[in-house]
């Protein structure tokens, strides 16, 4: 499975942030024919993705590319320009404001059709299913189980807050007036069971205040703490934090490693099942909690 710790969003519209973003220390770059290009400009942003996908270095990062949502008029030339350009390029599409199932069939679809006249191997290019809105949440089980492309389920803050009618203006945070607890609680979770349910993985979205690096280090622990992947970076200044973030600290990979070589120990030489280690008892549960502390750390070169 790829590393998705940090999935840096770039405008599509912007050569420079183009140029940029290859320069940057994420395990994803996204870029963007979406939200962040205007209307006028999405004809030319497509040409300017396709150029920076076949002449930029993306050495170490997956490289993915957002397409814009099926209520618009523009997906089908997205796709058909972008992969019919640099296909072999290219790791997965990432669709918007996904709703039901059915859209992640269609882009499938129309994937196999392109890499089939292209001569690329078919089936190679992934996808990331953003859920943004109510009825994208309501459908999330039947979305992660809609084709074997699928990779990653996403969260769309920004957009589900403003689709849900919740009363902030400020992404991630709690919105004024709620008491106490965590008003995203329920939707992380939502998503993480659909995504877990299917073996895919589950990334958060954007926190726009890009100065704060603190008030993004704290919204981006809640999701790691849940269990997400990782997280989208807007800005260089939240690249950092969000890799350390979603890799376990030197101390926890250090304590798995240790449960699995223990474990390891005891099961097969001393044939035992539940054993303690130090006043710890670990068993087989205890064996897969450490596999995926372990399996981060190890992907995060600790
Ligand atoms: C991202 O696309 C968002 O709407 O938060
Ligand atoms: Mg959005």
């Amino acid at each position: 499975m790829r590393s998705r710790r940090s999935v840096l969003a770039v405008p599509g519209s912007n050569p420079r942030f183009l140029e940029k973003a290859q320069s940057l220390d994420v395990d994803e770059v996204f870029l963007d024919l979406e939200d962040s290009v205007a209307p006028l400009a999405k004809a030319q942003a497509r040409g300017n993705v396709v150029k920076a996908l076949l002449e930029g270095d993306w050495t170490g990062k997956t490289r993915v590319v957002r397409v814009n949502a099926l209520e618009t008029q523009w997906t089908y030339r997205d796709v058909i320009e972008v992969v019919e350009g640099a296909g072999e390029r290219l790791d997965c599409v990432m669709l918007p404001k996904v709703q039901d199932a059915t859209e992640v069939v269609w882009l499938d679809t129309l994937l196999t059709q392109i890499e089939k006249t292209m001569g690329f191997e078919v089936g190679r290019i992934g996808i990331e299913a953003q859920i943004e809105n109510a009825r994208g949440l309501v459908n999330v089980d039947a979305i992660a189980g809609s084709s074997k492309r699928l990779e990653t389920l996403v969260f769309g803050p920004a957009d589900f807050m403003a689709s849900i009618n919740m009363r902030t203006l400020v992404v991630g945070e709690q919105p004024p007036g709620y008491p106490e607890g965590d008003a995203y609680h329920y939707i992380l979770m939502r998503l993480l069971m659909a995504a877990r349910m299917h073996d895919l993985q589950v990334i958060d979205g954007p926190y726009l205040q890009i100065k704060d690096v603190e008030g993004f280090t704290k919204v981006a622990r809640r999701a790691a703490a849940l269990g997400y992947d990782g997280k989208w970076v807007l800005h260089p200044s939240q690249v950092q934090a969000c890799n350390e973030v979603f890799s376990p600290s030197q101390e926890d990979y250090d304590h798995a490693e240790l449960i699995l070589e223990a474990y390891e120990h005891y099961t097969t030489v001393e044939q035992r099942g539940a054993v303690m280690l130090g006043d710890e008892m670990i068993d087989e549960a205890s064996r897969k909690m450490a596999l995926v502390v372990a399996a981060k750390g190890r992907a995060a070169g600790l």
